[in-house]
């Protein structure tokens, strides 16, 4: 399983390297920053894979210091753009969210504690759909209304599936709780509004949004990081939070103003 992980990041960190001259150290950096995702996709992909709801919790948290690490690069944004899976599997996508949430946490200056709750939420926000129908999560085409309703019931799955595995920390089970609450009341579970969605799930929310726009799904393209961003910030700015949305076009324009993905 790492292998085929490992495979397809490497295939596509190699044509990022092969178009880009970067200096030695970006090079270093860029290579730990792979084999933190290649271990953590890896551990995701074993998780979800097993069905079994009761996992490693020392694993996770070990995998959550490594992206904690990894992501305090300058560099972090463009270099992650760069090699991260373009595909929407619940691991890739859990992975990609994690890494996401733990460079805008890095820019927001969250403190350690508050960065090892952050990745751990954005790690595990999914986990919910263990418990939901394969047949529904792999459906091709858009889906029905009644099976809408069973999806949204995985962040409910996913804050239990964390309780049974003796995660207690609050702000960690709200995050994943709440990680699909919007600004503006559309979300669920709860319907929750502006300030009284809790900062991670703000934060695992905008990132689960990018990361769905810009991975390949059956029924469109994905789109690109710019594009992406371009679309939160037209469209979607009366759910997600604006200063969030920001920060993140703050990093994108920095990352020497190119597009990776
Ligand atoms: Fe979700």
């Amino acid at each position: 399983m790492l292998q085929a992980v490992t495979a397809r990041t490497n295939q596509s960190y190699n044509s990022y390297q092969s178009n880009q001259k970067e200096p030695l150290f970006l090079k270093q950096q860029n290579s730990s920053l792979i084999a933190v995702y290649s271990k953590t996709a890896e551990l995701m992909q074993e998780i979800f894979a097993s069905g079994d709801e009761l996992f490693d919790v020392e694993k996770l948290r070990h995998c959550v210091e490594e992206i904690i690490e990894v992501s305090q690069c300058d560099q972090i944004f463009p270099l992650f753009l760069g090699f991260i899976s373009l595909n929407y599997s619940t691991y890739e996508h859990s992975t990609n969210v994690a890494f996401l949430s733990a460079i805008l946490g890095q820019k927001l200056s969250f403190e350690l504690d508050k960065m090892r709750g952050l990745v751990f939420a954005a790690l595990t926000h999914d986990l919910g759909k263990l418990h939901i129908d394969a047949a529904i999560l792999d459906k091709p085409t858009l889906l029905e209304e009644d099976e809408f309703e069973q999806v949204k019931m995985h962040s409910r799955y996913g804050t239990q599936i964390l309780i049974r595995n003796g995660v207690d920390d609050l702000s960690i089970l709200h995050g994943v709780l709440y990680h699909h609450e919007r600004l503006d009341g559309s979300g669920y579970p709860e319907g929750l509004k502006g300030r009284r969605i809790p900062k991670y799930a703000r934060i695992i929310g905008m990132c689960d949004v990018f990361d769905a726009l810009t991975t390949r799904r059956t029924f469109r393209r994905n789109y690109s990081s710019f594009e992406a961003l371009i679309y939160m910030k037209r469209e979607l700015l009366s759910q997600l939070d604006r200063e969030l949305v920001n920060v993140f076009i703050t990093l994108h324009r920095r990352s020497h103003h190119e597009t990776y993905r």
